[in-house]
């Protein structure tokens, strides 16, 4: 059995489309949800399908301690980012090589980088005029959104669409094909 982490920042609805895949599995499973927002809305998402989730300061997380003796305590083996919103930091990332991914909801390079996450991206897709968009899941490595790429997926932009019909388009491509392309990458 593989252990995931779902790290989340919102709503949290990847997660629990993560949480949904999973469920009954008998080779990976959800063990636990970390936060750096007790308010977000995720915990309930989660708590309400059976799994646990605990939130974290922003320092707690850069320190990185705090969090491995979490990971460790569930017996963490993957770590999945779904709309989490602060940079992984150095302890966690040599804890897990290559072992932290991330979803973009856009084709990156464009429209990555600081500042770039959920509505900001959409909105700049639509300001940009872009035909196309969709989501990238990659490796995370130091840098915001420069780690390798495992998969992307697109979808049409049309000239009437607003930032909000983008995000319903992307989301559509994450809960399809984000939990899959996990799966697959754990099977190795
Ligand atoms: C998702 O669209 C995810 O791709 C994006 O935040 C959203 C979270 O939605 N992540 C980023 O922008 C990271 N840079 P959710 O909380 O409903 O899963």
């Amino acid at each position: 059995m593989k252990n995931i982490a779902i790290f989340a920042s919102g709503s949290g609805t990847n997660a629990e489309n993560f949480v949904k895949y999973f469920s009954g599995n008998k080779s990976v499973k959800v063990a636990v949800v970390l936060s750096n927002n007790r308010k977000a809305g995720v915990h309930e998402r989660v708590n309400r399908l059976g799994v646990p989730s605990f939130a974290f300061s922003r320092d707690e997380f850069v320190e990185g301690a705090p969090i491995l003796r979490k990971l460790t305590e569930y017996h963490v083996d993957y770590i999945i980012l779904a709309g989490f919103m602060n940079k992984i930091a150095y302890p966690l990332l040599e804890a897990y090589p290559n072992r932290i991914i991330n979803i973009h909801p856009a084709l990156l390079p464009k429209f990555g980088g600081k500042g770039m996450y959920g509505m900001h991206v959409h909105e700049a897709v639509v300001a940009a005029g872009e035909k196309e968009t969709g989501i990238t899941i990659h490796y995370v490595n130091p840098h915001y959104d420069e780690g390798e790429v495992i998969f992307q997926s697109v979808c049409p932009v049309l000239p009437t669409d607003t930032a909000e019909d983008v995000a319903q388009k992307v989301h559509v491509l994450e809960y399809l094909h984000y939990p899959q392309v996990v799966e697959e990458l754990l099977s190795k």
